[in-house]
C-alpha cells in the first residue's frame, strides 16, 4: 500500500498579527511532566494553554468507541478534521460529554500514539492547534510544538525524564484517577510508545534544534516550572530577544 504524500512543512500563522503573540513550547515524551509544567507556567504568565496530546487522545477515543480500524487513515483524518471538542478551564468535552478523565486511560494513550503516526490525521489537527495562539500568549505542550506547529516560538523546552521515573509518575497518575495499572507493563508501554513517537515518519518526537533540554528525573514540578519561567524572563530582557 502506498503512503499518502502529505508534505509536512513548519506552520506559520495565517494571520501575521498573531506572529507577535508569544508562544512557549514544551515538548517531550509521555509522562515527562510536561503537561503539569506547561499548565502551571501558563497560569503564572496568564497565557492560554494547549494540551495537544488531548486532541490525539480525543481522536483515539472516537476511534475506539466507533470500532474504526486503526489503519483507516481517511476515516480517522475525517474524525480529526471535525472533532466536536471543547476546552473549558481544565475540563475537556467531546460532543458535549465531559471526557477529561476517560481520555487518560492507558488504552486511549496507546491508540493516540497509533493515530498520531498517520500523516493525514496530523494534518487535520493543525488548524485546531494553531487556533490556540491568542493574546496575551500561549504555552503549548506535545511532541511537535516547537518543531512543526509553532516553529517561531519565543522559548522551546524539551522536557525529559528516565523511563523509570516516568513509569512511576504515570502509575501514580492512573491510581489517582481510579484506573488500575501495573508498573512493569507501564514501563514497557512507555518504552514502546516513545519508540513509535520517535520513529514515525511525520513530526517525530525530537527536540527542536533551538530547544533547551530539561531533565526532570530528579526534579520536582516547581523546580521545573521555575527553570522555564527563568528562561522565558531572560529572553524577555531588553536587548536579549
Ligand atoms: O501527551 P500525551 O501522552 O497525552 O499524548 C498521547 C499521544 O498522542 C502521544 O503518545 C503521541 O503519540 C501523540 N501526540 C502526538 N503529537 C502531539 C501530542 C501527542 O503525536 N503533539
Amino acid at each position: 500500500m502506498c503512503k499518502p504524500t502529505v508534505q509536512y512543512l513548519p506552520i506559520m500563522p495565517a494571520d501575521p498579527s498573531l506572529s507577535a503573540v508569544r508562544v512557549i513550547t514544551i515538548d517531550g515524551p509521555t509522562a515527562s511532566g510536561k503537561g503539569t509544567v506547561a499548565r502551571i507556567v501558563a497560569e503564572k504568565l496568564g497565557f492560554h494553554y494547549l494540551d495537544s496530546g488531548a486532541l490525539y487522545r480525543l481522536v483515539a477515543l472516537s476511534v475506539l468507541r466507533g470500532n474504526i480500524p486503526p489503519d483507516d487513515e481517511a476515516a480517522i483524518a475525517g474524525i480529526a478534521a471535525t472533532l466536536p471538542c471543547r476546552f473549558e478551564g481544565d475540563r475537556i468535552f467531546l460532543a458535549g460529554e465531559d471526557v477529561t478523565d476517560v481520555i487518560r486511560a492507558e488504552a486511549t494513550g496507546i491508540m493516540a500514539s497509533r493515530v498520531g503516526a498517520l500523516p493525514a490525521v496530523r494534518q487535520a489537527l493543525i488548524s485546531l492547534q494553531t487556533g490556540f495562539r491568542r493574546p496575551p500568549g500561549l504555552v503549548a505542550d506535545g511532541r511537535d510544538m516547537g518543531t512543526v506547529i509553532f516553529p517561531d516560538a519565543r522559548l522551546k523546552v524539551f522536557l525529559t525524564a528516565s523511563v523509570e521515573a516516568r513509569a512511576e509518575r504515570r502509575y501514580k497518575q492512573l491510581m489517582g484517577k481510579g484506573f488500575s495499572g501495573n508498573i512493569v507493563s507501564l514501563r514497557q508501554d512507555l518504552s514502546e510508545r516513545d519508540e513509535r513517537d520517535a520513529r514515525r515518519d511525520v513530526a517525530p518526537l525530537v527536540p527542536a534544534a533551538d530547544a533547551r533540554t530539561l531533565d526532570t528525573t530528579h526534579m520536582g514540578i516547581h523546580e521545573a516550572v521555575s527553570q522555564v519561567l527563568e528562561w522565558f524572563r531572560a529572553i524577555r530582557q531588553p536587548g536579549n530577544c
